[in-house]
This record gives C-alpha cells, sequence and structure tokens, in this order.
C-alpha cells in the first residue's frame, strides 16, 4: 500500500507533505517553503557545513532510542525526512535561553561573519547529543565537514570542547519520550510517496516492494543517502523523474557477523559499520573515517559508493584485496559475485535494469593476512582521492602466498594491478621483488591527469605506496605516517 504524503517531525508538529517536486532538497524545503532561513547555503554540494542540520530518528534495534545525526541538508532529498525529526539552529534556543551549543560559541568568541556558524552549531549540537565528554579528537572529527573562513577554529573547538560539559538537559531531552513515541507512530504508517511538478519519490519499506518497483519501471533511480547523486541536481541543474529511496528498507539497513563474514546492508550508512570494520581492519576502520565527513558518513552507503561504479571510490579498491562479495537481487532472484567483477568499465557495471545490490560480504581476516590502506588526497579530511591503493598480503614460511594490490584513480575502473601481484606472489617481501613490482606497475596502469593529480603523480606515488607497504611490514621503528594533524 502506497501512501501519497511524507510526513516528518519538526518544530515539535508533525508536518504532511505532498505535491512538491521530489527533486527538492531539504535545504531548498526549508529556505524555500518554510522560509526558515537559519540554515545556510554555501556549495550545496555537501563540502562546507553550513546547511548542517540534525535529524533524530529511531534506532533501528528497536530499542527505543533516538539517534541524533548531521546531516548536509542541501544533498538530501525532502522525502528522505519520513519519519524522522528535523531539528535546525532555529528550534535549539529554549524561551529566551541560548542552547549550551550556541552559548559556547558566544562564550569562545567562535563567530565572526557567522555564516558558518548555524553549521558549527548543529554539528556540535548533534556531537553532544552522544557525547557530553568529547576529546578533542572526537570535536575535530565532528567538525570536520564544517569550514570557515573567517574566525580561524581554535575558538570552534574550544566552544565544541566545553558546550554541554555536565549537562544533557535541554527541550529535546524533556521532550524525548514524547518524540519516540511520535516517531513510533509515523514509521507505522504504509510506504510514504511524493509527487510533483511531473517527479515522483517512491519509499518502498521491504526488499520484495523495492523488487516491484525496480521491475516496472527500470528506469528509475535508486537513492539512499543522495550524497553523490543530489549534485546531479543541485550543481548539473538536472532533474529526476523517479526516485526510488532504500533506506526505508530493513533487510537493506542490517549489519551482521557470521563466523567468517561481516554481512552490510548496502543502504546501511558509514557511520553505523565503521567500529566493526575498524576492529577487524584497522586501516580500513581509519580509511572510512577520512570519506566525506560526519555527515556525508552519516548518510552515505556502501552501496552507493560501490554502485555509481566511479574510479575514484574510497571503498571500492579496498573491498575488492579484501576478496569481498557482493549479492545482487533481480526480482526475487538472487546472485552473488566479487566486488573485482562488478566493474565493466567506466562507469559500467556488470548490474542488469532492475537488479540493485542488497549486501557485500566482507571475508574477516585469518592469522598471516594483513591489510593496508593508502588514500593520497590534498587534505587528510573531506576530500576526494587522488590514488587509494588498497593492498592484501599473505605470507606463510616468509613467502608470499596470496596478494592482492589494488587502486583506485589509476584507470577507468578500481583495478588490480596483475603484473605487479605477479611479481611479489611466491617471493618473499624483500627490497628487490617490491622494485620488481614498481617496475610492473609501469605496464599494469596508464593513470590519467586531471584536476587531482597528473599521470605521473599517480604513477609515482603508487610505485612509492608499494614500497611504504614493504617499509611498514618491515618495521614498526620507521615512522611512515603522521598520526597527529591537530
Ligand atoms: Fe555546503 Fe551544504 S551548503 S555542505
Ligand atoms: Fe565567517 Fe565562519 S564566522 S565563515
Amino acid at each position: 500500500m502506497i501512501n501519497n504524503t511524507v510526513r516528518f517531525l519538526f518544530k515539535n508538529n508533525v508536518v504532511s507533505i505532498e505535491n512538491i517536486d521530489p527533486n527538492i532538497t531539504v535545504l531548498q524545503y526549508l529556505r524555500e517553503i518554510q522560509f526558515s532561513t537559519g540554515s545556510k547555503e554555501g556549495c550545496a554540494s555537501g563540502d562546507c557545513g553550513a546547511c548542517t542540520v540534525v535529524v533524530a530518528e529511531l534506532d533501528s534495534d528497536n530499542t527505543g532510542q533516538l539517534h541524533y545525526k548531521s546531516i548536509n541538508s542541501c544533498i538530501t532529498f525532502v522525502g528522505n525526512l519520513h519519519g524522522k525529526q528535523l531539528i535546525t539552529v532555529e528550534d535549539l534556543k529554549e524561551n529566551n535561553n541560548l542552547h549550551h551549543a550556541q552559548q559556547a560559541l558566544v562564550d569562545n568568541h567562535g563567530s565572526q561573519c557567522g555564516f558558518c556558524t548555524p553549521g558549527f552549531v548543529m554539528s556540535s549540537f548533534a556531537l553532544h547529543k552522544h557525547n557530553q565528554t568529547p576529546s578533542r579528537g572526537e570535536v575535530l572529527e565532528a567538525l570536520a565537514g564544517n569550514l570557515c573562513r573567517c574566525t580561524g577554529y581554535r575558538s570552534i573547538i574550544e566552544a565544541a570542547i566545553t558546550s554541554s560539559v555536565g549537562s544533557d538537559e535541554d527541550s529535546f531531552a524533556k521532550h524525548y519520550q514524547e518524540t519516540v513515541a511520535t516517531l513510533t507512530e509515523l514509521q507505522k504508517l504504509p510506504a510514504p510517496s511524493l509527487a510533483g511538478d511531473g517527479h515522483q519519490y517512491i519509499s518502498p519499506l521491504t526488499i520484495d516492494e523495492l523488487a516491484y518497483e525496480l521491475t516496472v519501471e527500470p528506469e528509475s533511480t535508486l537513492v539512499a543517502g543522495g550524497t553523490d547523486l543530489a549534485l546531479s541536481v543541485t550543481q548539473n541543474l538536472a532533474t529526476i523523474n523517479k526516485l526510488v529511496y532504500v533506506g526505508n528498507v530493513d533487510e537493506l539497513m542490517n549489519i551482521e557477523e557470521t563466523e567468517s563474514e561481516i554481512v552490510i546492508g548496502s543502504a546501511l550508512p558509514y557511520s553505523k559499520f565503521i567500529d566493526t570494520l575498524h576492529h577487524y581492519y584497522p586501516d580500513l576502520g581509519d580509511m572510512i573515517e577520512r570519506i566525506g565527513s560526519k555527515q556525508i558518513r552519516n548518510t552515505g552507503t556502501l552501496g552507493g559508493n560501490i554502485g555509481n561504479a566511479s574510479p575514484i571510490g574510497d571503498m571500492p579498491p579496498a573491498l575488492i584485496a579484501l576478496g569481498a562479495t557482493m549479492t545482487l537481487h533481480l526480482n526475487g532472484v538472487e546472485r552473488t559475485i566479487l566486488v573485482e567483477d562488478y566493474f565493466v568499465d567506466y562507469k559500467k557495471t556488470v548490474l542488469k535494469p532492475s537488479e540493485f545490490i542488497k549486501s557485500i560480504q566482507i571475508p574477516k581476516p585469518a592469522v598471516g593476512q594483513t591489510l593496508k590502506l593508502y588514500k593520497i588526497s590534498k587534505r587528510i579530511d573531506d576530500d576526494i582521492s587522488a590514488v587509494l591503493a588498497a593492498f592484501f598480503i599473505e605470507e606463510s614460511a616468509q613467502k608470499i602466498t596470496t596478494v592482492r594490490l589494488a587502486f583506485g584513480g589509476m584507470a577507468a575502473t578500481p583495478k588490480r594491478a596483475s603484473l605487479a601481484e605477479k611479481a611479489l606472489l611466491g617471493s618473499s617481501f624483500t627490497k628487490e621483488s617490491v622494485e620488481q613490482a614498481k617496475v610492473a606497475l609501469l605496464t599494469d596502469f596508464n593513470p590519467m591527469s586531471d584536476v587531482r593529480a597528473s599521470d605521473k603523480y599517480r604513477m609515482k606515488v603508487a610505485q612509492n605506496l608499494i614500497e611504504k607497504c614493504y617499509l611498514e611490514l618491515q618495521s614498526h621503528v620507521i615512522e611512515t605516517r603522521v598520526v597527529n594533524y591537530a
């Protein structure tokens, strides 16, 4: 059953929207329809954080807890709000008192022109909802997706560190149970949908509903976090005829562990599986912390990162190196393939019309195996890779018995360096075999030049990363990574 409305909680009222073009973003909805202009537009592409708002949603494990997360409202389609509470900077003040996330910025002189301030406030608010005594590192992580061009970050960071020490009391805490009850009722409604200006949005609740939607209309566009797709609307001024949102399909929002694998639903945001992956593969956890910003990781998904088949997506090389598999679903029929076999050519994949990615299976590590990951970008946080290298090495009796060297940014698809692998397989990991692998890499790849890096730079850095991996595995004395950026 379909419900031709999207409903969410906003300023203590359930708001119902219909007859709105589903291509509009939450930021446009706030500023142009609600005339709620506290949230700002800087880049309209998820890079500056000026538009940051917070959504509260029920935790997926039905514990009756709310999860508060910061998101970029400029790249979130309005339909994605269904069943959630939307909180903006204008909602924080209680009576005439500023919220402590706001007051701390005043007290620490953390605002000059003020354009970035609503975004910083909301990122800090979201952090303090789950952590009243954040470390400096946690504050930096929470604020890394917010840019300020005039105040300077010291005072803003100080404000966020001290913001709610000793107090989690605010109007949201007081209305907590009421909010849980309202969102619980909204979740019982049939699948929401939206239509306006000849465009449609539908949000199936089950795998079967999703498969049906895609079977009757194979041209539909799947959307999860929309962190990439929404840019086609905000930057290229495209319109999407039919959006099918996958974030309400429970089966796609799971993470589970078997004896040998970690199974991640394709629509689960990064922030929900980062800890698990960090536990098994510390390098992978560290790398995911550098994908986009907190706002992006709160909505961006593994299915999206693989699905759009970008040659510079960060996760595919890591998954290829790990030998991960993915399960694809087409109208009730499922098949499982290696992630490596998913990519055919630039932005081309083996996905058939109406087929979608259901889950990704990552093997758990075994003794003697190592995963090393290297993301090369101009900034540490919130940046796109020029090159991403993922090396999986298994050694036995000082011989390399399995090796997968996967790269992003070096070809039209994420790809293994088969000749470099051959140079290492069966030999010891020595300076000589590393040199041979570096030479083989020249035949494996013919990288391109673009705004992020030249072809020569890409090749040089890829070769050097093999050597860096070798050095790191030989010695724990040589310092090879900058560990403290603050
Ligand atoms: Fe820059 Fe949204 S306006 S991230
Ligand atoms: Fe002006 Fe931050 S106070 S951009």
